[in-house]
């Protein structure tokens, strides 16, 4: 038995390799820093989607299409904000709507993505959602969906550079929860909304949103070392620290701070970040010195986003909107297996004699 299943390999994947040991991940033959130094949304929605579907077309068109699907996911935007719940309406809820597995629906879906989330943003702020512009990258529209302007170059690749990062991890647990839905062959909206679900919780995406309210009870680099052996004396998990597969620092975070760094204005915000760093990595050696706990993913998504200006409330849906595209590409591969997932368990319940007794 393994309630974690750390010790089970539960798929065999072309599309990335997390080597904890040594910090280093690789997606489909590319290191994560190199991914994120040059690609965009849609060169990465190519370079995973290659092998999941036989009508791909080239990147370029790929764009196009991602262009065209956001101004039909924005005409038909319901008026819900949870993008759960917008994207079950859309392709689930409809008379006529069937889910599949087809590559118009991971397009619908991976455009969709990033429309409900700025459309979500801007109702946040008490604003009407802001039509996208279908000539934009997703990236800068996704920007401008927010702001109303067309963003500087440097915020869309920033933006860029974040999605690529995120955009596939192994067999971590939302992945894990797509391929599950996919193998009964519901169809990938369900395997998405698996995924969507599965990644909300505080323990995997849900945590770089709390690694700002963290910032802010700080407040002062003085008053950090206080506050993080009062929180660690209570037994509280530090956002943005400790992973399930590193053993060493999460090659994604340092490539989410030099995004941030290539930003103005982030030199204090990136100073502040580091010194918290630096004073829960020395507490974490000295509370766990058998257990090596590093700086994940998550720390510095905070810092990035944050100078992107989306609000920490929505963190989760913009990790969503890149991890859309790992997503599909396993629930693909995971129907190319043509099974289904179906684990045992052990049963540790009455037996029914002593009920009857
Ligand atoms: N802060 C304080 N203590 C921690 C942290 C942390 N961030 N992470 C682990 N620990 C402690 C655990 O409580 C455990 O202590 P115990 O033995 O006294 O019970 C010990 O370190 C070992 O824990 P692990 O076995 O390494 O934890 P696990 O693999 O089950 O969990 C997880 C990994 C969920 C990421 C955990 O490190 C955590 O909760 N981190 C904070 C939340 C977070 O940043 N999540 C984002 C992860 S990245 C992503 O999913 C995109």
């Amino acid at each position: 038995m393994d309630s974690g299943l750390e010790n089970v390999v539960a798929a065999e994947t072309a599309l990335s390799d997390v080597i904890g040991d040594i910090g280093e991940l690789i997606i489909k033959g590319w290191y994560v820093e190199k991914l994120a130094a040059s690609m965009a949304f849609e060169d990465v929605a190519h370079l995973l989607w290659q092998s999941a579907f036989d009508d791909l077309p080239v990147t370029q068109e790929l764009g196009k299409r991602f262009g065209e699907a956001r101004v039909r996911a924005f005409q038909t935007l319901p008026s819900t904000d949870d993008v759960r719940s917008v994207i079950q309406y859309l392709r689930l809820g409809w008379a006529g709507q069937q889910d599949d597995e087809s590559l118009d629906t991971a397009i619908e879906l991976a455009a969709g993505g990033l429309v409900y989330a700025a459309a979500g943003i801007r109702r946040f702020n008490g604003l009407s959602p802001i039509a996208p512009d279908s000539t934009l990258s997703s990236s800068a529209d996704f920007l401008r969906m927010i702001t109303g302007k067309a963003p500087e170059a440097d915020k869309a690749r920033a933006l860029d550079a974040y999605l690529v990062t995120i955009c596939d991890h192994g067999l971590n647990a939302s992945t894990f929860a797509a391929r599950v839905v996919s193998s009964t062959r519901a169809g990938l909206t369900s395997a998405v909304l698996g995924g969507l679900s599965a990644l909300k919780g505080p323990l995997h995406g849900g945590a770089p949103g709390p690694v700002l309210d963290m910032f802010d009870e700080i407040g002062e680099p003085e008053r950090a070392e206080a506050w993080i052996d009062a929180a660690l004396a209570r037994g509280d998990r530090l956002m943005g620290f400790g992973h399930r597969v590193y053993r060493a620092r999460d090659p994604r975070a340092d490539a989410l701070k030099s995004a941030a760094s290539r930003l103005p204005g982030t030199t204090g915000r990136i100073a502040f970040a580091e010194h918290i760093e630096r004073e829960v990595l020395g507490k974490l050696r000295v509370k766990y010195p058998n257990r090596p706990l590093e700086t994940n993913v998550e720390f510095y998504t905070a810092v990035l986003l944050e100078a992107l200006e989306i609000p920490r409330e929505a963190f989760t849906s913009v990790f969503a909107c890149g991890r859309v595209l790992g997503w599909i590409a396993h629930a693909r591969e995971q129907i190319s297996e043509g099974r289904i997932v179906r684990p045992k368990s052990i049963y540790r319940g009455p037996l029914p004699e002593l009920v009857e007794a």
